[in-house]
């Protein structure tokens, strides 16, 4: 039983390369694991979100999350500001966080170019709170992407520099959980590349199911097979992607055979696959309806998960204090 963490960022909604990719190995992993999972809303600031539109975007994230299958009984979900702790921690750990490296961290030197004109301090220190969610529950491992290892080698640096400067064996040094061959990555519609919200070729839990037939008949394709056998061209391939998880084995075989014997039709290729689909994310986008509206259901969620999160998170702090040397009078 490993302790995970895992920060959730507080905008965007879900789409179904989230829920193929990270979300669906969330859901297993959350019976097996000690597990907090959060939305990040702290992190947030540092772009200056509009205060009309922070709760709003926490409890669609949210919503969303829970409708997907996260299961706050299973797992401590939790809204990382309803967790002060955390900023105890932020502030210690930042004492012996040194400017220099945090200068040197990639996310910042991108984040520097693409808002000049707001280079604040939280951007500078994201690292240090992101290792502060990590460290307050001492977690060993961290379900993070590519673009997120650096800040986790990070974390292990603040980690192991305290414990060596204290003189103690107090924080793991957690590393990012490693998903395999479990990890599907799914392909956009528009020809190559992976879904994404900033490549705008999305498929969204949310998405009515006018909109995803819509999105699927305008899926990228080739002329068609010209010999039997062929290799696929990548865009066809990436439709294929999608059909292996939302559909049958025997719908698959079947278009499979198609495509080898130069008979496939592409306009019933997607319709297939559109239906397949919508099957997966129908259900989910009427939960996350129902949750929306459920101002006591989500009450009572974030309620218990901060508890849960806070008892971890203070006992953290109190002996972080004491290793610090703070003495009560
Ligand atoms: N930085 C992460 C992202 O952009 C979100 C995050 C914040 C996080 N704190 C974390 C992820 C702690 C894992 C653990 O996706």
């Amino acid at each position: 039983m490993e302790t995970v963490v895992s920060g959730i960022r507080s905008t965007g909604n879900l789409h179904l390369g989230n829920y193929f990719g990270a979300l669906r190995n969330f859901i297993k992993m959350q019976h097996e694991n000690r597990c907090f999972f959060f939305i990040a809303d702290y992190h947030s600031l540092t772009t200056h979100p509009d205060p009309k539109l922070l709760h709003h975007n926490v409890r669609q994230v949210l919503s969303e999350y829970l409708a997907a299958g996260l299961d706050p009984e299973a797992s401590t979900i939790f809204v990382q500001s309803d967790v002060p702790e955390v900023t105890e921690l932020y502030l210690l750990l930042n004492m012996h966080a040194y400017v220099g490296e945090l200068e040197k961290t990639t996310s910042f030197k991108d984040k520097i170019r693409q808002q000049k004109n707001n280079v604040n301090a939280g951007l500078l220190t994201y690292p240090t709170l992101m290792a502060a969610d990590i460290l307050l529950h001492k977690a060993n491992k961290v379900p993070v992407g590519k673009d997120q290892e650096q800040h986790l080698e990070m974390t292990r640096n603040f980690a192991k520099r305290f414990n060596s400067l204290y003189s103690v064996d107090y924080f793991p040094e957690p590393t990012a959980y490693n998903f395999g061959s479990e990890l599907v990555k799914i392909p956009g519609l528009d020809g190559s590349g992976k879904m994404g919200k900033s490549e705008g070729n999305g498929l969204y839990l949310f998405d009515e199911p006018a909109v995803i037939r819509k999105k699927v008949m305008k899926a990228v394709t080739d002329q068609g097979p010209t010999e039997p056998n062929s290799v696929k061209h990548e865009a066809v391939e990436n439709l294929f992607t999608i059909l292996k998880v939302v559909s049958t084995p025997d719908t698959v075989a079947y278009f499979e055979e198609k495509h080898n014997n130069c008979e496939i039709r592409y306009g019933d290729l997607k319709k297939q696959l559109a239906e397949d689909i919508i099957a997966v994310t129908e259900p989910i986008r009427e939960r996350i309806f129902d949750i929306q509206n459920d101002a006591e259901y989500l009450h009572k969620v974030v309620n218990m998960g901060a508890e849960k999160a806070r008892e971890s998170a203070s006992k953290t702090v109190a002996e972080v204090r004491e290793i610090m040397g703070f003495k009560k009078f």
